[in-house]
């Protein structure tokens, strides 16, 4: 097995995932128990993961340097390998040119982590620092326009770093290299697959952990809250009823849509509760994201509480996937399906997914998420394999807090309406154009910034409306979509026309990191 070292990565969890895709073993640990873990195990490689920090900080995560000299190879990435280079010898220092986003690597002098690459190729970075200087024994494999030092090895020593992050879809040929470095770990390569077995011991766990009690799931029309229902719905039947509360803050038409997906499409016992007013009047005056992502959270789990008292439910379903637990810094529970480790104490919380972050300590139901585990085309591959129509797996994520976290500073109803006719036109365009289930996600962001404009020969002074469309495989990193200008031109056009307030629209054009998908 491979043992990970956590120094806080947004993406750590992201190489357990691609090993176990190699059908690799790895766990995840915190650098402090390394020595102690390499000694007692059965472990064939390490990988150092990139982290917030920077290496020449006191204060900052760092390693023993004895775990490089127990004959293990050793892949660093990122931090990971400014720790090598610093630890062994060489030198690190604040960078002149920070570099976020897609970089061209240029192979200088291949190594054996580098074998079946071309000579450039475009990897993802992440970082301020740099090394600039290199132990003894170590050459550079790689440099980058910004960088001299972008992959470096020590083919003796089997000890390789990169600054870039190999884990991340966005990097080519990032699965080869992870197949090098098992190579050279010498564990042989077998891909795993989700499958009908799969995800029938998946509904087996389920009803062994809820047997015949009485549950209620929060559905809320997305992928992640229907696959998770559905499972749960295939595990205990009628015992299960799906609640869907209509904050408020959901697309136009998501109401009607959801009830003639779920009720009389799926027969699934689905209740729908107006819980408008009461979002509302918890969000007024609050304009932090945080807050009100917290307020949101907990007006769900009232909502929820109430509901569940109703029914007798002791049992309370979401579709919390994985990049919720982790950009939330919480722990993932031992009882997962594919148990991978903790989020780590040195990761840095992003944002508090309602999901997560916004769950009372003293909740009295017993939380299940069967989803917990699983990135989200991971998610959308149980989806095909319970037959789940296109339309519904294929569909873009929406976050728990809805439309509030897409509505900078305070969420009126007024803004509400707004927001929620230019998304309406951002989705219709999309369509017609047929590429909804290409991209990630494409919606509207009601910036609260007014700005001036001319009507009829008139001053208006109006609302400035943002589409975000974003192209990713992950949660963790995208690029910002390239639509055709003319359909950015129709979608423009047809805001500031229809949409009477508004007369000024932009288009978003960040990738992530540094910005995230939603505004807030
Ligand atoms: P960010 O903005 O973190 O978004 O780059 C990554 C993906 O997660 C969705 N998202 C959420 N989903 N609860 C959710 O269920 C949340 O609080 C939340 N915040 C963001 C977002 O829409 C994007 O697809």
């Amino acid at each position: 097995m491979i043992l990970i070292i956590d120094f806080g990565s947004q993406t750590t969890h992201l190489i357990s995932r691609r090993l176990r895709e190699l059908g690799a073993k790895s766990i995840i640990i915190e650098p402090e128990e390394a020595l102690k873990k390499i000694n007692h195990s059965s472990c064939k490689g390490i990988i150092l993961s990139g982290g917030p920090g920077s290496v020449y900080q006191k204060d900052d995560p760092t390693i023993d340097k004895k775990i490089f000299d127990v004959g293990i190879p050793v892949l660093g990435i990122c931090y990971g390998q400014q720790l090598i280079a610093q630890l062994l010898g060489g030198e690190v220092i604040p960078g002149k040119r920070k570099e976020y986003g897609p970089a061209e690597l240029k192979i200088i002098k291949p190594s054996t982590l580098l074998l079946s690459t071309p000579e450039t190729f475009s990897v993802w970075m992440s970082h301020g620092d740099e090394v600039v200087t290199l132990p003894l024994g170590f050459e550079i494999s790689a440099k980058t326009l910004t960088i001299p030092c972008a992959a470096i090895a020590c083919e003796k020593r089997k000890i390789y770093g990169v600054q870039f992050h190999p884990e991340v879809i966005h990097t080519q040929f990032g699965e080869q290299i992870l197949k090098n470095f098992l190579t050279i770990c010498n564990i042989s390569i077998k891909k795993q697959t989700i499958d009908q077995e799969f995800v029938n011991n998946l509904i087996a766990d389920i009803k062994d952990s809820i047997k015949d009690g009485i549950a209620i799931s929060a559905l809320s029309g997305g992928v992640d809250s229907s696959i998770s229902s559905l499972l749960v719905h295939k595990a205990i039947g009628k015992n299960l009823t799906s609640i869907y509360i209509d904050s408020g803050l959901m697309r136009l038409n998501e109401t009607a849509s959801l009830r003639k997906t779920f009720k009389e499409h799926y027969h699934m016992n689905v209740k729908i509760v107006n819980a408008k007013n009461i979002f509302l009047k918890n969000l007024k005056g609050v304009t932090d994201p945080e807050r009100k992502r917290k307020i949101i959270g907990k007006t769900f789990i009232q909502v929820f509480e109430k509901e569940a008292k109703k029914v007798g439910a002791k049992y309370f379903i979401q579709g919390t996937i994985y990049p919720d637990v982790i950009e939330s810094g919480a722990s993932r529970s031992p009882s997962e399906a594919l148990a991978k480790g903790d989020a780590g104490k040195h990761s840095q919380k992003i944002k508090s997914h309602h999901n997560v972050g916004g769950l009372p300590k003293n909740m009295k139901l017993t939380l299940v998420e069967p989803l917990r585990a699983f990135y989200k085309d991971e998610v959308r591959i149980i989806g095909n394999v319970l037959n789940l129509p296109e339309e519904i797996n294929l569909r873009q994520p929406f976050p728990g807090p809805g439309l509030a976290i897409r509505i900078i500073g305070e969420v009126t109803e007024k803004k509400l309406k707004i927001l929620k006719k230019a998304d309406a036109i951002i989705s219709q365009e999309i369509e017609k154009e047929k590429l909804t289930n290409k991209l990630w996600q494409a919606f509207a962001v009601f910036t609260g910034i007014k700005t001036t404009g001319v009507r009829g020969d008139n001053r208006v002074y109006g609302e400035t409306i943002a589409i975000r469309v974003i192209d990713a495989k992950d949660a963790m990193s995208a690029h910002w979509a390239r639509l055709p200008y003319d359909l950015i031109d129709k979608i423009s056009t047809r805001i500031v026309n229809e949409v009477r307030e508004v007369n000024r629209v932009v288009y978003d054009i960040t990738n992530k990191p540094p910005a995230t998908m939603e505004w807030e």
